[in-house]
This record gives structure tokens, C-alpha cells and sequence, in this order.
């Protein structure tokens, strides 16, 4: 059953949803308007700085006014401006609540799991659906079969938003009523991404240095990466279950690996604080007596229970 307090207002119908509001046209927010229109949508939109809507409206969008002007012609309004405090700062423009009351809005602005939760509740208050979205790509990216989009908040308006959702990306993920899942999943992805990314950076740094082709290294980490995804499926299996036998890579394999890492930038005079923490941290669950279980069980240093 879900909770009193996340619940969709009852007068919040399902219906085909043909007209949306787009509110912030910046990189992300002009590429889901053409998104949309391509897909056959009515689409208003209204962006601070009036230049950007001139492509818009040359591919068929119609111009609002105001952000409440765009959302009082539409069923379903979506916004995705630079941050929590721009999105705020239009919420509380004259009628935007007003234009909103009964309908839903899709909130794509990044916004910390705590103002997500707020924001729903507010939403709750005028009257209508506060769906939370964390989009996972970049705006090129938009569009394709697998994009993928975070979403969180109630399941009718997830379900009378299929169409739109369909339109921007593949693969859309409900993580459940919770107003605050879709951004706290997001900032668990962007966890793994910028780790990744450091990661790659060092390799990178490592292979340059020692005279190694560069575009070799990242095919290579390309051709490796969907395998290593499927290992990384497998360990987050392992955490949930709580049962750390191994079964794929034991941890004492990686401290290793992470010294010789360590010891190789260190030598070629490159900075090896990176390697040096994840060696560290390896180490620690060694020491912590989980040398013999599979990788995942370093999670029991960072502090989820076994
Ligand atoms: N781009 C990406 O790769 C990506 C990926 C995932 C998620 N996102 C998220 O999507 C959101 C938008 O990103 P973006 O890349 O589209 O950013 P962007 O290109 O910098 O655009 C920012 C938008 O916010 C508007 N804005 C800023 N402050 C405002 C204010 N006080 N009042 C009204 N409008 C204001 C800007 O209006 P003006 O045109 O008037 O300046 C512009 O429309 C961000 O929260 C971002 O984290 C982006």
C-alpha cells in the first residue's frame, strides 16, 4: 500500500497526455522539447532568456510567456533548469502552482535527495503530482533505446507519462514512490561514474606516460566495460544477499593488484593518491578479517552491515 503522504490527489486522473510544458530550455531542456515534438507532442515552452526559443518554435513548439502561461496550456508540464534554487525561484512565480493544481509535473532539475522530498511535499500541497527524474546521460545521448532515465513519485502519474517518458529514453527505471529515490540512485550511479572516471584518468595518465597508444586504451576499455558491468550487477547480488563466499574475484586478488597500481604510477612519477586510497581501503578489509570473501565485501568497511 502506499503511504498517506506520498499518495497521487485523488482528482489527478490518468489520461492520453498530448500537450506539455517544457520549462528551461538550456542544453538538457531544448533537447527533450525537440524530443517531444518529434514525437508528436504539443509542446510550450518558456525559458528565462527568451533567445533560445527561436529553433524551438521554428520546429513547432509555442511560445509561453511565463512559466505559468506554459503551464496552464499544457497537461503535463516537465522542467529542467540549472539547479534546486532556479526551480524554486520559478515554482514561486505568480500562478505557476495555480497552472499546475491537478496536473503533474516531471522535475528533471538535479536536485540533493532532500529537495526532492520537499518538493514533492509542496506539490502535494497545491494539489497535484510531483514526479522526481534524474536523467543518466548527456543530451546527445537522449532519445536512444538504451537512455537512461531515474524516476521516482507516484505510479499513476509515472503511468499517464509512459508517452513522454517513451519519446526521451529506452529504458526508464520507477525506483518507487519515494520522492527522493530517483536522486539518491542518481548520486549512487554518479558515485560509480566519477569513480570510474578518476580511475580511467590514472590509467590513462600511466599508459601515456610509459608510451602506450592512447586510443588503444580506451577501445580496450570500451570492449571491456559491458562484461565489467556484469561482474558489478554480480557483486551488488552478492551485498544484498549478505553472503560474501566468493563465487567470482576474492578481495586478497585486488589488494594486490591495487599495490602493483599503486607502486607502477608511483615510479613513473605520476601522483598515486587515487590507487594509494583504494589500496587503503582493500586493506582495511583484510585487516578487518574479509581477505578471503569476494570483492564486494570491502562494502563492509565503508559501513553497510553484513
Ligand atoms: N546537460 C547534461 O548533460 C545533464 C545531464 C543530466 C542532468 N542534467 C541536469 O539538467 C539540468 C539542466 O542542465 P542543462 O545542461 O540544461 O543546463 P544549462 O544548459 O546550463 O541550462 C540551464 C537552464 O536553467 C535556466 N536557469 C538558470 N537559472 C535560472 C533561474 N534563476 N530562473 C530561471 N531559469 C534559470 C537557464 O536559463 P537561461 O537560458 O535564461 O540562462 C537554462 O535554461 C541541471 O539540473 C542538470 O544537472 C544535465
Amino acid at each position: 500500500m502506499v503511504p498517506q503522504d506520498m499518495a497521487t490527489p485523488t482528482h489527478i486522473k490518468e489520461f492520453e497526455m498530448k500537450s506539455i510544458a517544457i520549462i528551461g530550455l538550456g542544453q538538457m531542456g531544448s533537447t527533450l522539447a525537440r524530443l517531444l515534438l518529434e514525437a508528436g507532442f504539443e509542446v510550450h515552452v518558456w525559458n528565462r532568456s527568451p533567445g533560445k526559443t527561436a529553433a524551438l518554435a521554428e520546429a513547432g513548439a509555442h511560445l509561453a510567456a511565463t512559466p505559468a502561461d506554459a503551464a496552464s496550456r499544457a497537461q503535463f508540464a516537465v522542467m529542467c533548469v540549472h539547479d534546486h534554487a532556479a526551480a524554486m525561484e520559478i515554482l514561486s512565480q505568480q500562478g505557476v502552482w495555480h497552472a499546475l493544481k491537478g496536473k503533474a509535473l516531471l522535475q528533471f532539475t538535479t536536485f540533493s535527495p532532500q529537495e526532492a522530498a520537499a518538493a514533492s511535499e509542496a506539490a502535494r500541497a497545491h494539489g497535484m503530482a510531483y514526479l522526481s527524474g534524474a536523467i543518466q546521460v548527456a543530451p546527445e545521448q537522449m532519445g536512444k533505446p538504451d537512455t537512461t532515465i531515474l524516476l521516482s513519485g507516484p505510479r499513476t502519474a509515472a503511468d499517464s507519462a509512459n508517452a513522454v517518458l517513451a519519446a526521451l529514453g529506452g529504458n526508464v527505471v520507477w525506483l518507487g514512490e519515494r520522492a527522493a529515490a530517483a536522486a539518491i540512485m542518481d548520486l549512487a550511479t554518479l558515485s560509480f561514474v566519477y569513480g570510474a572516471t578518476a580511475g580511467f584518468l590514472q590509467g590513462a595518465a600511466l599508459a601515456q606516460r610509459e608510451g602506450l597508444d592512447l586510443e588503444h586504451y580506451g577501445a580496450i576499455v570500451q570492449a571491456m566495460s559491458p562484461s565489467f558491468g556484469e561482474f558489478l550487477r554480480h557483486e551488488a547480488k552478492v551485498i544484498a544477499s549478505g553472503d560474501f563466499a566468493v563465487t567470482q574475484s576474492p578481495l586478497s586478488i585486488s589488494v594486490n593488484a591495487t599495490r602493483r597500481i599503486h607502486g607502477a604510477m608511483h615510479e613513473a612519477g605520476l601522483d598515486a593518491t587515487l590507487p594509494a586510497v583504494i589500496a587503503q581501503l582493500l586493506e582495511r578489509a583484510v585487516a578487518q578479517g574479509y581477505g578471503g570473501e569476494e570483492l564486494a565485501a570491502a562494502v563492509k568497511v565503508i559501513g553497510v552491515k553484513s
